[in-house]
């Protein structure tokens, strides 16, 4: 049975107040976090960024690992009843996503990403769960990242409309659609869905990239415009949860704060060094000590105005704070990023960027 909102938080309230008057001024509601995709990077992030908080929550994943309470599927009513057992807020990052591309049909893709996002969102309805944190990805946006060949590189905010581009794309435009009309249609208070770019840390995926620059200098090189840290991407999830009430429906891009200005981008698909010398003089000596290279054109830059601006959010890791944790003699990597790892995609190797990658002791030690 649906419980309305006021019910929840009565509910709530009621738990408090069976916990004694610490948590009420704690808290004046009691919350417990259900997160999607434990096993995963994103998934593993939150839930140990929750714990050291101090916040009750459970995991589910298909897979077990020290992040999951729950192990099964999200495609599966019963796993889920069980999984939402008390549970407020729900931060979904089950996925199969780009690395699958290549070794899942295309069913699968919608059986996870599709039908297991409508399964999550109706039981987190019949749950009476406040808010669901649906995390997306900019690879939504497809063919709409690239410009005609001659034309200034692509602006990329929440209004640009999506051209899809592969399975994983159609899929996670779809499941955001399926948040939306849970949204509007009142069975949850409120969804919020993120277009998360990319955190991956295993190498890049694109051939000529692995074949031109160091690792690290591709990673950095996209903090420019594309690329995010894991830190940051959990905390852009629990502001989201945390303002959800105030917000119903809505939709952000979570990527680093880009240096650069619409003004910009005719020249960012002629001459990116040009641009980049100008904005940042200081650190063109650290690039030629590393013997390291801006990349010569940029196709895209994502905007992440509005999750700063709605959602309070302050990412940290930028282009001159990475250069500068490199600078210092760590990796650009969060701590949190790090502890993380790289867990690969696959329990086989499918290609270089899902081959269950582990980094070598001198990546780790760099
Ligand atoms: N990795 C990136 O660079 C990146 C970029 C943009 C967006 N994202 C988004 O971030 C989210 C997390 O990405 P990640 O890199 O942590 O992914 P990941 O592959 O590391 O984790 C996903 C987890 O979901 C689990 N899972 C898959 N199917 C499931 C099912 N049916 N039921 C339960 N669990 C299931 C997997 O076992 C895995 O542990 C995804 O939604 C992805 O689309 C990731």
């Amino acid at each position: 049975m649906t419980r309305s909102r006021p019910e929840c938080e009565a509910a709530g309230y009621a738990e408090t107040v069976r916990l004694g008057a610490a948590a009420l001024i704690a808290s004046p509601l009691v919350t417990k976090y259900l997160v999607t995709g434990s096993a995963g990077h994103l998934g593993e992030a939150l839930v140990r960024t929750l714990r050291e908080r101090g916040d009750a929550v459970a995991g589910l994943d298909v897979l077990p690992s020290p992040h999951t309470t729950v192990v099964g599927s999200i495609t599966d009513p019963a796993v889920l009843r069980r999984a939402l057992d008390g549970v407020t807020h729900v931060l979904h990052t089950a996925t199969l996503h780009k690395p699958h591309v290549v070794s899942h049909p295309r069913q699968d893709f919608v059986d996870t990403n599709v039908s297991g996002t409508l399964t999550v969102l109706e039981h987190a309805a019949e749950a009476g769960v406040r808010a669901v944190v649906f995390t997306s990805s900019t690879s939504a946006f497809g063919r709409a990242l690239t410009p005609p060949e001659g034309e200034p590189a692509t602006w990329i905010t929440e209004d640009v409309r999506p051209v899809v581009r592969n399975i994983y794309g159609a899929t996670k435009i779809a499941a955001e659609d399926l948040c939306e009309l849970a949204a509007r249609e009142s069975e949850l208070a409120v969804v919020v869905v993120l277009r998360t770019s990319r955190f991956f840390p295993e190498q890049d995926d694109r051939d000529a990239v692995r074949a031109a620059y160091d690792d690290t200098n591709a990673k950095v090189n996209e903090f420019l415009h594309r690329r995010v840290d894991l830190a940051d991407v959990v905390q852009a999830h629990l502001l989201a949860a945390e303002h959800a009430p105030r917000l119903g429906f809505a939709r952000y891009i979570v990527s680093a704060t880009t240096p650069f200005t619409r003004d910009d981008l005719a020249e960012l698909a002629r001459d990116a060094p040009a641009v980049v010398a100008r904005r940042f003089p200081d650190l063109a000596e650290d690039y030629r000590r590393w013997g390291w290279r801006v990349f010569p054109t940029l196709d895209r830059v994502y905007d992440n105005a509005r999750a700063r601006a709605e959602l309070g959010w302050r990412p940290r890791y930028d282009f001159r704070a990475v250069v500068e944790r490199v600078r210092s003699g760590g990796g650009p990597r969060s701590p949190l990023a790090e502890a993380v790892g790289a867990k690969g995609y696959h329990a086989e190797p499918t290609g270089v960027y899902t081959m269950g990658y582990r980094a070598t002791a001198a990546e780790e030690a760099s």
